[in-house]
């Protein structure tokens, strides 16, 4: 894997996508994690392509030293004025994916996309993205993954939500606790101090929880504050929890909102919880939902089925909000799908289509009774068919969705619809806790 990410992050540009762009005088190429200047006219335009102000050299420094396992593709327009400055901005590495069944995947993460409004709807993002994901899948790289600003941009190159987020809002005023009692302890702890052990505890805790990732590296000192130049982080409160034996568990991060005109609804907002036991879960959330003086806590990228909704008394306490999240695209069929466990076995034939072509053909998929697969394309006759194309693949290979969903959507033909769904559920729902 380490190896696979190291091959991903050096190579080449793709020669299609470099000559294309060419054709239009303009230069794909590679910026050097190394290359001090470069990364920070990089970082400068895909800033603006996210709306931001033009960022201070504190801030391009520190976000620089923080993405040095990214591969920084860039479109460079010659002619322009400012020719250093990149007109197209892709960030890309190889990290891994918690499939079904707790096994992981390597996937191209996909982040940092822009395309300067000078040069917008020419097809730059369309040779970018057809570049890097020839490259990815080139190198044996299974799948692809992003998060998104705009649901509408990725589903024509094969992207599908395959992971949705929960923001809930909890009136704390109606919460009765009806969660377990946990026998450890909270206790604040500095900023550092979470910086320093969330990372081996959100790796526990994502090997459990198909759709999670590996942290990209620069998000720690973005949540915890510990950027230098972080504004404001004097308002984040960190928390850990320890269980009866002693031994940490959880960390969280949690800001407040002093209400001035009615002191005891004042809001506190739960930036992060990352607990790797049920106790440290269930401990964190009771003690930010019982904070005294706070009528209100607000968190974001929560599972569509967080346990916690379970545990307040009054489900109507919590007004929640579903979004996609995590898209998938899958560039591997076999390795994908082997990689992943099923609960329950049988056979499918799946008929795929692909704009690029990396997933396209006749697959056969044979789950045996202990939840393993096979994929071949050997078929045999008589088998229940399923066509899709491989977004919808992609779409339901968390189990997020049932093909019987997409089905009724008019998504994906089936013969024997109930057979290919029965096969892609999985009891664990799908999340993804943070935004890269
Ligand atoms: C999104 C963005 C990168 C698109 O770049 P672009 O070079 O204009 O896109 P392309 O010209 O290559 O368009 C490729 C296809 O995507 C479509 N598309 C592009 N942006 C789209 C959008 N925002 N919504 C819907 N469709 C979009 C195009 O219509 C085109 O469709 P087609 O090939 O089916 O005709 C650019 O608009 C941008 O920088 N936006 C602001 C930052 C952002 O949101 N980035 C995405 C982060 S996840």
């Amino acid at each position: 894997m380490d190896d696979l990410a190291a091959r991903h992050h050096d190579a080449p540009v793709d020669e299609e996508s470099r000559a294309a762009l060419a054709a239009q005088d303009l230069e794909l190429r590679i910026v050097a994690n190394d290359d001090a200047d470069g990364v920070v006219e990089w970082l400068r335009a895909m800033e603006r392509g996210f709306l931001a102000s033009e960022p201070k050299e504190e801030h391009t420094r520190a976000v620089a030293e923080r993405i040095v396992q990214r591969r920084l593709a860039g479109v460079f327009d010659a002619s322009g004025p400012l020719p250093g400055l990149p007109i197209g901005t892709f960030a890309s590495w190889v990290g891994e994916l918690t499939v079904p069944g707790g096994g992981g995947i390597p996937s191209c993460a996909i982040s940092m996309v822009t395309v300067a409004p000078t040069h917008r709807r020419r097809g730059l993002l369309r040779s970018m993205m057809a570049g890097e994901l020839r490259v990815a899948h080139e190198l044996g790289v299974p799948m692809a993954m992003l998060t998104v600003s705009e649901s509408t941009i990725y589903g024509r190159f094969g992207f599908a939500s395959a992971a949705y987020s929960a923001r809930g809002r909890i009136d704390t005023t109606r919460v009765r606790w009806t969660g377990p009692a946990t026998p450890g302890r909270i206790d604040f702890i500095t900023r550092e101090r979470f910086r320093e052990v969330a990372p081996d505890l959100h790796d526990r805790a994502r090997r459990a929880m198909p759709g999670e990732i590996a942290m990209p590296v620069g998000h720690w000192d973005r949540f915890a504050g510990t950027r230098p130049d972080a504004e404001h982080p004097e308002r984040i409160r960190a928390l850990q929890y320890t269980d009866a034996a002693g031994e940490l568990q959880g960390v969280a991060l949690y800001t407040v909102r002093e209400n001035e005109a009615d002191f005891p609804r004042s809001k506190a907002h739960l930036l992060r919880l990352v607990a790797a036991t049920a106790d440290a879960y269930a401990a964190l959330w009771r003690f930010v939902l019982e904070l005294d003086l706070i009528g209100e806590v607000e968190a974001s990228e929560l599972a569509v089925e967080e346990p916690v909704f379970w545990m307040i008394g009054d489900r109507r306490a919590a007004t929640v909000t579903v979004r996609d999240h995590q898209y998938l695209r899958i560039l591997d069929v076999p390795a994908a799908l082997t990689a992943r466990r099923y609960a329950a076995s049988g056979s499918v034939v799946l008929d795929v289509t692909d704009p690029f072509g990396f997933a396209e053909g006749r697959w056969l998929l044979e789950v045996d009774a202990d939840g393993t697969a096979t994929v071949s394309t050997d078929i045999p006759e008589g088998l229940p068919v399923v066509r899709l194309g491989v977004a919808e693949l992609s779409a339901a290979y968390l189990g997020s969705v049932s093909l019987a969903t997409l089905t009724a959507a008019g998504r994906v033909e089936a013969t024997d619809v109930f057979a290919a769904a029965r096969l892609f559920a999985w009891p664990v729902p799908a999340r993804l806790s943070f935004w890269y």
